[in-house]
Parts: C-alpha cells; sequence; structure tokens
C-alpha cells in the first residue's frame, strides 16, 4: 500500500498552503465579520482552483481527485469558510452537471463553472426535509418547454452568491424518492427569491440562506438527467461531497492541533512549559493521533474515489471521523489555551465554533452511521 503522495500532489499542497497563508489569512477577520470572500474567490479562480479536478476539455484543470481534497484540506487550515465554499461549489454545485448533463449544459455551465466565472450551489434540504432528504415538497409540474417549480430550501450554502443552482423537486410525488428530479436553476430566473441569510455560529464567511420558487419557471433543457432520477443524483454527489466536508475537518483539526502545540510550548506554569506537563502533553498526544486517523481515512476515501472504486462506505467514514475529530481536537484546543482559548484574541474559538457544523451538513453524523451501516449489511 502506498501512502506517499505524488509530486504533483505535494506540488499543490505548497501551493494551496502559501496561497492559504498569504492570501487568506489576512482576510480571515474580514469574513469573521460577514464579508463574503469574492475577491479571494477570483484569485483561486486565477489559480485554477475553482475547477481543479474538471476535465480540461471544459475549461478545468484536470487534476485527480486526491489534489482536490489537498486543496480543501491546506484552505481549511486557514479558513474553514474558504474551504466550504470551494468544496460546495466543486462537488454538488458542478459535479452533477459534469456527472450526469447532457453535452449542451455542460458546455453551458460546467466550463463557467470550472474557471470560477460561475458559483455553484446545491439546493436539497428544505424546512422539514433535513436528514430524510427524500420526503422533499418542493414540486416541479411540466407546462410546455417549461417546468414550474413552487416551494422552500433552507441552509443553501453559497446561496444568494452562486449563478447556478442544482434544485431537487418532486415530479412526480407519489412515487417517493423515485420521483425526485433534478434542475439547473439559474439566479435570475423570475420566481426564484433569495431569502434570508442565517446568522450562524461559525462560517461566518459563507453565506447560508433560504431559497424560495414561486412559479419559477425553468426550461425542459435544464432538467438534469431524466425525471425520477434526481434523487440518485444527489446521493451520488453527496457521496463525494462527504471526502471534500472530511478534508475541510481535517483542516480545521490540523490546524487546533498546530495552534494548541505551539501555544503549550510558551506557556509556563508551575516553573515549565505546560506542554512538558503529562496532564497536556497527553491531551496533546491523543488529538494529533486522532487527526492522524482523519487524515488516513480522508486521503483513503480520495484513492478509491481517484481509482474509480465505490467509496460511499469510506466517503462516509471519513466524514464521521473526521467531523468529530475536528469537533472534539478544537474543543481541547480551547482548553489547552484556557482564559485565553474563550477569547477572540486566538484562533481556537474560531475552529471550535467552525467544526460543530461538519458534524451537520452533507448529512448528520447519525446520517453517516446508518450509510455506513446500509453498506455493511449489503
Ligand atoms: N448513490 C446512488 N444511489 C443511492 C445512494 C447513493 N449513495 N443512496 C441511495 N441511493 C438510491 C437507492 O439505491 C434507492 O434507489 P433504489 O430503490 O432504486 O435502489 C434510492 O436512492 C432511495 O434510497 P434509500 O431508500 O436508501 O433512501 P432513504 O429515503 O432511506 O434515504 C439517506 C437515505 C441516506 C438517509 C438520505 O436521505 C440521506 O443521505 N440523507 C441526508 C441528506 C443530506 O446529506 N443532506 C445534505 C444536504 S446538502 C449540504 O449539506 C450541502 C451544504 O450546503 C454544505
Amino acid at each position: 500500500m502506498n501512502l506517499r503522495f505524488t509530486e504533483e500532489q505535494e506540488m499543490v499542497r505548497k501551493m494551496v498552503r502559501d496561497f492559504a497563508e498569504t492570501e487568506i489569512a489576512p482576510f480571515v477577520e474580514k469574513m469573521e465579520e460577514g464579508e463574503f470572500p469574492r475577491e479571494i474567490l477570483r484569485k483561486m479562480a486565477d489559480l485554477g482552483l475553482m475547477g481543479m479536478t474538471i476535465p480540461e476539455e471544459y475549461g478545468g484543470a484536470g487534476m485527480d481527485f486526491p489534489s482536490y481534497i489537498i486543496a480543501i484540506n491546506e484552505l481549511s487550515r486557514v479558513s474553514a469558510t474558504v474551504g466550504v465554499i470551494l468544496s460546495v461549489h466543486t462537488s454538488v454545485g458542478t459535479n452533477p452537471i459534469l456527472y450526469f448533463g447532457t453535452e449542451e449544459q455542460k458546455q453551458k455551465y460546467v466550463t463557467k463553472l470550472a474557471s470560477g466565472e460561475y458559483l455553484g450551489a446545491f439546493c436539497l434540504t428544505e424546512p422539514s426535509a433535513g436528514s430524510d432528504a427524500g420526503s422533499l415538497k418542493t414540486r416541479a409540474v411540466k407546462q410546455g418547454d417549461h417546468y414550474v417549480l413552487n416551494g422552500a430550501k433552507v441552509f443553501i450554502t453559497n446561496g444568494g452568491e452562486a449563478d447556478t443552482y442544482i434544485v431537487f423537486a418532486s415530479t412526480n410525488p407519489e412515487l417517493g424518492t423515485k420521483g425526485v428530479s433534478a434542475f439547473i436553476v439559474d439566479k435570475d430566473t423570475p420566481g426564484f427569491v433569495i431569502g434570508k441569510d442565517e446568522h450562524k455560529m461559525g462560517l461566518h464567511g459563507s453565506k447560508t440562506v433560504q431559497l424560495t420558487f414561486e412559479d419559477a419557471k425553468v426550461p425542459v433543457a435544464n432538467l438534469l438527467g431524466a425525471e425520477g432520477e434526481g434523487f440518485k443524483i444527489a446521493m451520488a454527489n453527496l457521496d463525494v461531497g462527504r471526502i471534500g466536508i472530511a478534508a475541510q475537518s481535517l483542516g480545521i483539526a490540523e490546524a487546533a492541533v498546530q495552534a494548541a502545540t505551539a501555544y503549550a510550548k510558551e506557556r509556563v506554569q508551575f516553573g515549565k512549559p505546560i506542554a512538558a506537563q503529562q496532564g497536556v502533553s497527553f491531551k496533546l498526544a491523543d488529538m494529533a493521533t486522532a487527526v492522524e486517523g482523519a487524515r488516513l481515512l480522508t486521503y483513503r476515501a480520495a484513492n478509491l474515489r481517484a481509482l474509480g472504486k465505490p467509496c460511499g462506505k469510506e466517503a462516509s467514514m471519513a466524514k464521521l471521523f473526521a467531523s468529530q475529530t475536528a469537533m472534539n481536537v478544537a474543543i481541547e484546543a480551547v482548553q489547552v489555551f484556557g482564559g485565553y482559548g474563550y477569547t477572540k484574541d486566538y484562533p481556537v474559538e474560531r475552529y471550535f465554533r467552525d467544526a460543530k457544523v461538519c458534524e451537520i451538513y452533507e448529512g448528520t453524523s447519525e446520517i453517516q452511521r446508518l450509510v455506513i451501516g446500509k453498506h455493511l449489511m449489503n
């Protein structure tokens, strides 16, 4: 088993790390105040980061999947906000069109998403359909050369900032999940209303909005895949998306361990650095060990994906373990910093707030266990 990254992958890591430290780090405070990192995304587009795994023929960089995971990992060490924007844009905002779209849809949308001219979003969750995604109520009724959409979506990452939205709606409610269809919805579609921007615990620079469809007319040409294929499109892309959230979690966890270790080496109590005291050194050891486990699971799932092998179970395991690690490690990092960790003078309270949602979005930890359990029974 080869656990080494290739030379190209190491170059991607170095390039993204340098970019994150020089370009993103100075902007973290602005994002904490709620500013969307539009200019950073433009620079990421210049570096080819907005379409890393998209084939060159559709305007992407044609890189392998682990390189993309490395990029999310590195970006999230500095800013989990930027990490999630890229993950959602790519894994669930662009890939559904790449894998299920017609040639015309790919030429029209994927090329612009890959170049960064467009930003993508994914609209599955509804006020009463979260974990039970198949119970969604948004309706799409075919009328001539259009579908008319009515309904509401919530917690839409990149909402309002994105140009294209992959929207899941039922074309036949009697068929349950088999009646769900997917649509590509342009931001300026009449009847498509961008609603409230949620005031969140963390990820302050990332937009999370409510959306409503009020007789929104979506051209038949924007149906993604066949009618009734939508739920499978959502699930298949979430499988891959979850590796991105694992990488985001890993980035937060790495940053928390790094900050806690550096502080523990400096902070002297009872005549010696707290890192030299077993209560703290054991804590740091457990944190570093958990991070290593999260790293192995995340890159193992990414490698399976790169090899074209089934990776749903491994993606859920990586997401489950890495997000829990991010949360646990961030809690412990605050503890190592003591009172200082509870202030905004140090970044660990931000890691703590940002980590929590990794256990919630793209499927809660409970849903990951459910998915893993189903795989074990097959
Ligand atoms: N790939 C392809 N097809 C799949 C699949 C997968 N991974 N998982 C299920 N399917 C198919 C099944 O095969 C089945 O089809 P058949 O009957 O033809 O076999 C169909 O989909 C229905 O499957 P289930 O009966 O298993 O569906 P379910 O209603 O029991 O739900 C679930 C399964 C796993 C719980 C699913 O509802 C789920 O993943 N829920 C969590 C939703 C979620 O992750 N939401 C995240 C929102 S997006 C987000 O957070 C992005 C963001 O902004 C950050």
